[in-house]
């Protein structure tokens, strides 16, 4: 047997092998140079801006979407046109990018977090009710990894308790609960399309809703809390608080242009990630993800749990977990790991000091007492204790590359014993 690369012996992966996300093509730059010919750069209501709005409303199909320039600036919209604010409480799963519990935040309310079921990863609704007070406004389900929540009952829970379901679809564009995609599901949705996500504009965000009272106060809050109508002299008149959330032209005609893609692409994401947990099932010591039954996930990232008590390895799942990955790089598997802690157990959270001065925690309207521990959330960090993601699933990687990392993986898990010395 070859001896490990991380000791010296040959890489599984050749070099170079793993390409970058997005796939970049000539349809995208003839897209961003035809708006760069038109010199219509920005605008609510510049032709990309709005066809983008049509296309990802179609898309999903719902009545209502807004481009904004970032996921969090969605989000954010999201929460604050329902009328989520000061004194309030919006139930967030530990486990997520902070960006969720931050828009919540940003509005002046008060995430409340909820630990994640330990299959799915996402928000468990089963521990959901314990959190709810009087003063819970909202539910954030996050779909987590491109993986939907279980929407039947974090929608049956929103209701009995009267309470707004707000989505954050910032890794799950496409992803479907029970034949319906994410987004159309929740009473309003934000999406991101930063660099990294299944549609990719560089930079971006998506809000998309049903509700024509929730479009007009988000479409108040994207643009300095104005009425910016087309064609019309701009009253110049702030109806309430607003942001600048507008997103640049070059953005938006990248985004349709990467939109009309996004099935194939996510076809791709799925064919490799259903092929490497069918291979993985058979290599003791690592673990794919698991899908739920009426769930379609896109695998905006791949996850691989590492089990060292199957390979006879007497470490942590973390201590293990951390000496495969060193080896599963070496060998051109590059896998890393991506949130290190439960966002209650972040800094933030610890000192509290959202706006300075305790605010938003220290608000009269709020008067509760609330702390954040890391602990109170076992799942979360058991999850991420054990589990890191494997880079390049997605195309314009091949399944020749999701062969070679297959042989790396079993490469490195046949000579787990060899990991015992690889502590940090
Ligand atoms: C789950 C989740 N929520 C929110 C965001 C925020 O999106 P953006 O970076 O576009 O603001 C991201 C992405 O970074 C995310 O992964």
């Amino acid at each position: 047997m070859k001896q490990l690369a991380l000791f010296g012996g040959p890489r599984t992966v050749p070099e170079g092998m793993v390409k970058a996300w997005p796939p970049l093509t000539q349809a995208d730059r003839n897209a961003v140079m035809k708006v760069f010919d038109s010199n219509v750069l920005h605008g609510t209501s510049a032709p990309n801006a709005l066809k983008l709005q049509q296309e990802w409303a179609d898309f999903l199909g719902v009545k209502y979407c807004l481009v904004t320039n970032s996921g969090t600036s969605a989000l954010h919209m999201a929460i604050a046109c329902l009328g989520i604010g000061p004194g309030d409480e919006v139930i967030v799963p530990a486990f997520t990018y902070w960006s969720s519990a931050a828009a919540v935040l940003h509005h002046n309310a008060i995430p409340v977090f909820v630990d994640i079921d330990p299959k799915s990863f996402c928000i468990d609704p089963k521990r959901i009710e314990a959190k709810i007070t009087p003063r819970t406004k909202g539910i954030m389900p996050v779909h987590i990894h491109g993986m939907p929540c279980d929407m039947g009952p974090i929608m049956r829970i929103a209701k009995k308790h009267s309470l707004l379901v707000v989505g954050d679809a910032c890794q799950a564009h496409g992803a479907k609960y029970k034949g319906k995609p994410v987004g159309t599901i929740e009473h309003t949705t934000g999406f991101s399309t930063n660099r990294s996500k299944n549609l990719s504009s560089g930079e971006g965000g998506l809000f998309v809703t049903d509700v024509e009272r929730y479009y007009e106060a988000a479409k108040l809050l994207r643009e300095f809390g104005e009425t910016v109508l087309k064609d019309q002299d701009r009253e110049y008149n702030a109806y309430g608080m607003g942001w600048m959330y507008r997103s640049h032209e070059f953005v938006n005609a990248f985004c349709r242009a990467q939109l009309k893609r996004l099935p194939r692409y996510n076809a791709k994401r799925r064919e490799f990630a259903e092929y490497l947990t069918e291979q993985l099932a058979d290599i003791p010591g690592v673990k794919g993800p698991y899908t739920p039954p009426g769930r379609e996930p896109v695998y905006f990232t791949y996850v691989v749990e590492f089990r060292p008590k199957e390979v006879g390895v007497d470490m942590t799942p973390e201590q293990f977990k951390l000496a495969a990955q060193k080896a599963l790089s070496a060998e051109g598997v590059p896998m890393g790991q991506w949130q290190r802690m439960p966002v209650p157990a972040q800094s933030v959270f610890q000192s509290m000091e959202g706006y300075g001065k305790g605010c938003p925690w220290t608000c009269r309207h709020y008067g509760r007492r609330i702390e954040y521990r890391g602990e109170d959330y076992p799942e979360t960090v058991k999850f991420i204790a054990a589990h890191s993601y494997l880079r390049g699933v997605y195309p314009p990687n091949t399944m020749a590359l999701m062969k070679r990392y297959v042989a790396g993986f079993r490469k490195v898990m046949e000579r787990a014993k060899d990991l015992e010395g690889v502590r940090d």
